[in-house]
């Protein structure tokens, strides 16, 4: 239970600085920040910077908090944590809050705990509300696309947990653009509110700019959030003086490893920086701005590891603007052009 005499109130200044950007053509707004609890929410993490983390992000306007069934580790325990915290604190704010969970990935034992199934999705739905010790979750997601089921049963499924009240909203995550041209195209014709693709995307991970999805989904109407923006921490100045033993590449070892880090990747990371520092930013807020420059993607989804990355990361929204010169050099330094 959470210590009576910390009962959370929400600082009443936390709608002064975010941006809020429609999610494609739908009603709804992200924060032009989120925040992911893929790491630092497993079942070893720190409960007191759990919670520090979720009341910061909330208390600077970042409404949106994301996960998936099998954030961890172990497999379920980020929602867990989180639905606990949410239950102690955030109660009071429920409908200031989009609440995110996916399926797709590996979750239990057997034929129907992976894929796109809509055995599989509709029991994880429900598994992952429990977890959460909510009635429904803003938006369901399915994690991955699944070349084994087909399409259309995916679809229904998410169809159905949007019908039952389980979810306001659908997602997909990681589609590329013929499979999300799919989607779309069925989820209109079974009128499923389908409006986000979640994609990797970040100054070092163009794949949405060489498939075509992040055109695509502009121009058809679906939001794009971005994971990864900070491509897992190499986008800030946390690896310039070697790796540092609180860091993820030093603690997790998981998903970033040193290897991530070689000498031609550092020295972009450096001339990055300087360029960030000449804009009046830190390497972390124009890793974010840029993300947002084009007005294509609706909001970056963040991680962080400290309440004070939070803090730090939200200025990137006082400026999103770059002149077409910084642009070319940013694509010059990131090897997407040569140099003139
Ligand atoms: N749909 C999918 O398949 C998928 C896949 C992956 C992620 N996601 C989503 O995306 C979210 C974010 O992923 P991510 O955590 O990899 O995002 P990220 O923002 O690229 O990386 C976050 C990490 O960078 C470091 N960091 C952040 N701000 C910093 C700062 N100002 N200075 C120095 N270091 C900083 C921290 O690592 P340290 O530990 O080093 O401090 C932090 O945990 C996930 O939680 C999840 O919700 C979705």
């Amino acid at each position: 239970m959470a210590d009576i005499a910390n009962i959370y109130v929400a600082s009443d200044k936390r709608y002064e600085k975010m941006k809020y950007y429609h999610v494609g053509r739908s009603g709804l707004k992200f924060p032009a920040m989120s925040l992911g609890f893929w790491h630092n929410f497993g079942s070893n993490a720190n409960q007191d910077n759990m919670r520090a983390l979720m009341r910061t992000a909330f208390d600077h306007g970042v409404t949106q908090f994301d996960l998936a069934n099998n954030y961890g580790p172990v497999y379920g325990s980020a929602e867990l944590n989180v639905g606990r915290i949410l239950s102690e604190d955030f109660m009071p704010y429920r409908d200031e809050l989009i609440i995110t969970t996916k399926a797709g990935y590996d979750m239990w034992d057997g034929p129907y705990g992976d894929g796109g199934s809509k055995k599989y999705l509709i029991a994880s739905c429900d598994q992952s509300l429990k977890r959460l010790q909510l009635e429904y979750v803003d938006i369901f997601y399915h994690h991955r696309m699944d070349p084994e089921t087909p399409i259309e049963e995916t679809m229904e499924a998410l169809a159905q947990i949007v019908r039952s009240g389980k979810a306001l909203y659908a997602g997909i995550s990681n589609y590329d653009k013929e499979s999300t041209e799919k989607a779309l195209a069925i989820a209109k014709e079974i009128h499923l509110p389908l409006i986000v693709n979640q994609r990797k995307y970040s100054l070092f991970e163009r794949a949405i700019e060489d498939d075509g999805v992040k055109d695509f989904c502009y121009e058809n109407g679906m939001g794009i959030i971005a994971f990864c923006p900070l491509a897992q921490g190499l986008l800030t100045d946390r690896y310039l003086q070697g790796i540092p033993v609180d860091s993820r590449i030093a603690r997790d070892g998981r998903f970033l490893h040193e290897s991530d880090l070689s000498e031609a990747r550092l020295a972009e990371i450096k001339a990055l920086n300087d360029l960030a520092h000449e804009r009046g930013q830190t390497l972390a807020e124009m890793a974010l701005s840029w993300i947002l420059h084009d007005h294509r993607v609706c909001s970056v989804l963040t991680g962080a590891s400290r309440p004070s990355q939070i803090l730090d990361n939200c200025k990137f929204i006082a400026n999103t603007e770059f002149s077409e010169e910084e642009l070319d050099r940013i694509e010059t330094i990131c090897g997407r052009k040569s140099a003139k």
